[in-house]
């Protein structure tokens, strides 16, 4: 599949400009907007730890203040055996601002995974309990 390879690979490319001198975990993250067009996000962390903000949301947050609203798929990849999922907070963003989106997680090894968020975050807390 060629989006999906595309996807994968832009989002290897944002991996490689990760800020992680703490943790040395480096991620990459690319969002394929309804438009077609790609958002590249990495993680960049911070010395008090907590202001850290992973490559999910930074790939997010750079695609809705571009004023996209409506995305497709997402792509994150890191260098680990057992591939890296998003974290809690970001589930939590992607399914308030990208709904039940396609996920492919990978690594530098070529493996990859296709999840819907959905099911890798099944009782979600959103607008329609307010
Ligand atoms: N991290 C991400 O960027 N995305 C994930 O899906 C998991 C964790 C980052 C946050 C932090 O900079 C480092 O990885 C270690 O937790």
């Amino acid at each position: 599949m060629r989006s999906r390879d595309d996807l994968i690979a832009a989002a290897r490319r944002a991996r490689k400009n990760a800020v992680a001198p703490y943790s040395k975990f480096q991620v990459g993250a690319a969002l394929r907007a309804k438009s077609l067009r790609v958002y590249k996000g990495c993680n960049v962390e911070n010395a008090t730890y907590g202001l850290t903000i992973c490559a999910e949301r930074v790939a997010v947050f750079k695609a809705l203040s571009e004023g996209e609203r409506d995305f497709v798929t997402i792509a994150i990849v890191a260098d680990t055996g057992k591939l890296t999922p998003p974290c809690g907070a970001c589930r939590q963003i992607l399914w308030e601002f990208c709904g039940d989106i396609e996920i492919y997680l990978a690594n530098l090894a070529g493996k990859v995974e296709h999840h819907w968020l959905s099911d890798l975050f099944p009782k979600p807390f959103d607008a329609k309990f307010l």
